[in-house]
């Protein structure tokens, strides 16, 4: 007689570790529109993870599904999960307030608000807590050199930011993200607006920032993907549905041929 033999025990192994943020069958509708269907991407912590696709394939609307900003529009609906650090975003329990010092987000226009340099910095902490006059002095100086702004805007703090060039008050928005301290940071189209210098130097702070933050990063631009990203997902607009197209890592993606037509029509400036 044959005697089944039991199961091997498994070798104590831990179990895998959950992806840092897992984005699994994401769908967002617009009264009866779908905007994005079913999208699943895993991200990976320290990289930049960037988001291309011809307009309208719903890239910002991606973006703002992941720090929650949908929820202060009406008519939205989200279905699907955003798992961070293994938890749920979209749990009824978690507060999207609390969630977006975790996930600051950066626009294609700079938003400054029209106060001083110091004020724009300090705008976003302190609607989190109290700072003490000296504690604020010391968090704008650190935040203004970590994005070095510091050499051109020291000595005109208390004036107002609507002054400062493109290139700067999008710096300075990186500044007062940066002074919430999240983990990752949302980039929709960041440079676009930007001068070639400007571009730059928003480029070489994202490679800097990845060492200690995850950056998802939505781009037109194609050489810029090419230069900062490690990993990349296309959305493409399917029936008006935006979906994924491909999830590789940069240098896969490139060579990818289900890409090129996207390619074609972002070269075409679509
Ligand atoms: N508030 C809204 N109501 C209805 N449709 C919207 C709204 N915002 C965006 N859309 C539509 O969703 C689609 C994706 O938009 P968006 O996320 O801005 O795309 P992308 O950033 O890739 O250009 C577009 O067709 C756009 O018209
Ligand atoms: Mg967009």
């Amino acid at each position: 007689m044959i005697k089944k033999l039991p199961h091997p025990v498994p070798p104590t192994a831990a179990p895998a570790a959950p992806e840092f943020l897992e984005i699994r069958n994401l769908s967002v509708q617009a009264g009866s529109r779908a905007i994005l269907q079913d999208i699943s991407l895993s991200v990976a912590a320290h990289q930049v993870f960037g988001v291309v696709g011809p307009s309208g394939a719903g890239k910002s609307t991606l973006l703002r599904a992941l720090n929650r900003l949908l929820d202060l529009q009406t008519g939205f609906r989200v279905s699907g999960s955003v798992i961070l650090h293994g938890e749920d975003i979209y749990r009824k329990d978690v507060d999207a307030d609390q969630l977006r010092t975790r996930i600051g987000m950066l626009f294609q226009q700079p938003v400054i608000f029209p106060l001083s340099i110091h004020a724009n910095v300090l705008f976003g902490i302190r609607h989190h807590r109290r700072l003490r006059r000296s504690d604020a002095a010391e968090l704008v100086e650190k935040m203004l050199r970590r994005v070095t702004l510091w050499e051109e805007l020291k000595d005109r703090l208390h004036s107002s930011a609507r002054q400062l060039s493109l290139g700067q008050q999008q710096r300075l928005c990186l500044a007062r993200t940066l002074a919430v301290d999240p983990e990752i940071l949302l980039m929709d189209e960041p440079t676009s607006a930007l001068d070639a210098r400007s571009t730059e130097a928003i480029e070489a702070l994202m490679l800097d920032l990845k060492r200690t933050r995850t950056i998802i990063l939505v781009t037109h631009d194609l050489a810029q993907a090419r230069r900062v990203t490690d990993w990349l997902a296309c959305l493409c607009p399917e029936n008006g549905e935006g979906r994924l197209l491909e999830s590789a890592c940069c240098d896969a993606f490139f060579s990818s041929s289900a890409c090129q037509k996207v390619f074609d029509r972002l070269d075409g400036g679509s």
